[in-house]
């Protein structure tokens, strides 16, 4: 690796070091510092300079000289960053201070005029918003992938039966396809709000100042042009001051853990030796050091564990912006580890995901035995008493007494004589074993939404051609 450059001459004096007559404490250094973080920063701090130095140049404080030396000073700048050899170390305190001094290096005291009419208050703002921007496109992508996944599995398991739950208690019988495409929804609205959620993240906040609105005659349409804003802020203490689009952020991400985390613990439910519908890949599972006969679900585990540091970020970063004083306090430095969390929490989490569901490999008989058995058609049974006039709560009861009946002498609904279903009413007839069978117990369910072959597969056909259109 290159020798890395250091700032360090540079910044033996702090920028901010006017008024200062005693150098700071190291352990204060050490402790204010947020380079070790907020490096991740560095382009998108760079691509604001770059705008804020056009913005500089038509407010006639820059020549166009000036703002070209600088540019390219600033592009070397990211070139240097990016291949690790410049020393970020505490003493620069932040990114946006280390870019700035190693530009000065770079370009000598011209690298200083580039602050003018700005604080680090809006670059940090700024930074924040251009980053969330990125990363929200990403964090889409990536739950556009996992839903084609939910779309593939379904489109396999069209004909999978499986029990459908409540309680953990088996219910009704239902297609694992349907029960796949629940997720392919819930993962929509995760979608819908992130994407709202950038509407808020979309808004340029330079120009603010370090709170009240910056002297120079700044055009700051021109920086959200240049940087592909939307919009501007409204108010320059809003503008540096307010973290709430980071809070939607987290809100949303905790969404999309704990939507997660509910397919997690199917995953791990399905593939233990009770449930036996599934088997996951040996890629995607662990062995124990000790039980060798064991896989284990760690990575379903580990997003369902996963989502309570997400959470917590979420509460961590509500509770430091809690009654702030406007506009900036430092407190806020504690908004980016959190953001970056859960931003890297999320996305390692939704990338593993597609691959490991892909790779699964469904035990259909294992869903259609345990389909059968549980009594998940006794509410087909008390249908059938319903078509034949008898007041749903009647039939309630009269198939609740048969289901106790065969519970007692262990048996299924199936295996029941005509004359034993006649016992408990004389509206049965023999036609109802057919009436209680799983196929038409599913198939029966034709409603909008619900779990029939036939409205299963016009859903997965009308997604597959609005999966085409997005993509
Ligand atoms: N490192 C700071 C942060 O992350 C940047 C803004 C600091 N502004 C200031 N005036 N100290 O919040």
């Amino acid at each position: 690796m290159a020798k890395k450059v250091s700032t360090k001459k540079a910044s033996k004096k702090k920028l901010w070091g006017g008024r200062f007559k005693v150098a700071t404490d190291k352990l204060v250094e050490e402790l204010n510092a947020s380079i070790s973080f907020d490096s991740r920063l560095y382009a998108h701090d760079i691509r604001g300079s770059i705008a804020h130095a056009a913005v500089l140049k038509k407010a006639g404080v820059l020549t166009e000289a000036e703002r070209k030396k600088i540019v390219s000073g600033l592009n070397k700048v990211e070139r240097e960053i990016g291949a690790g050899t410049v020393a970020l170390t505490s003493d620069l305190e932040d990114i946006h201070m280390a870019v700035e001094s190693r530009l000065t290096e770079l370009i000598g005291p011209l690298g200083g005029k580039l602050h003018t009419g700005r604080s680090r208050n809006d670059q940090v703002a700024l930074d924040i918003r251009l980053y969330l921007k990125d990363e929200i496109y990403q964090v889409v992508g990536l739950l556009h992938e996992l839903r084609c996944t939910l779309v593939e599995v379904a489109e396999e398991n069209i004909d999978t039966v499986m029990p459908g739950y409540t309680h953990l208690q088996r219910a009704q019988p239902i297609l694992m396809a349907h029960h796949l495409l629940a997720y392919f929804e819930m993962f929509g609205r995760d979608v819908d709000r992130l994407l709202d959620c950038l509407e808020r993240v979309d808004i340029m906040p330079l120009g603010s100042g370090a709170l009240a609105g910056s002297p120079y005659n700044l055009d700051r349409k021109l920086a959200a042009k240049l940087l592909g804003f939307s919009a501007i802020t409204e108010n320059s203490l809003d503008g540096v001051g307010s973290r709430d689009f980071t809070l939607e952020f987290l809100s949303v991400a905790s969404i999309i853990m704990a939507n997660v985390s509910r397919l997690a613990e199917e995953l791990i439910l399905w593939s233990s030796q009770e449930f036996g519908f599934i088997e996951l890949s040996d890629a995607f599972t662990t062995g124990s050091s000790i039980m060798p006969q064991k896989k284990n679900p760690d990575i379903a585990e580990l997003a369902r564990g996963k989502t309570g540091r997400v959470y917590g970020n979420l509460v961590a970063l509500l509770t430091t912006m809690k009654a702030l004083p406007l506009a900036y306090n430092k407190d806020m430095q504690e908004d980016k580890e959190p953001l970056f969390d859960s931003i890297d929490t999320v996305k390692g989490i939704l990338k593993v995901f597609s691959p490991m569901l892909r790779s699964m490999r469904v035990n259909t008989d294992a869903m259609e035995r345990a389909a059968a058995r549980g009594f998940l058609n006794a509410t087909d049974a008390a249908d059938y008493l319903v078509e034949r006039g008898l007041p749903f709560r009647e039939a309630h009861g009269v198939t609740g007494r048969i289901v106790a009946w065969c519970i007692e002498k262990n048996r299924t609904l199936e295996e029941m004589e005509t004359k034993e279903w006649q016992s408990f009413s004389p509206l049965f007839k023999s036609d109802v074993k057919k009436a209680i069978s799983i196929s038409r117990s599913l198939n029966a369910r034709k409603v909008h939404g619900g779990t029939a072959r036939s409205t299963v597969s016009a859903r997965l056909k009308k997604i597959k051609a609005g999966l085409r259109g997005a993509k």
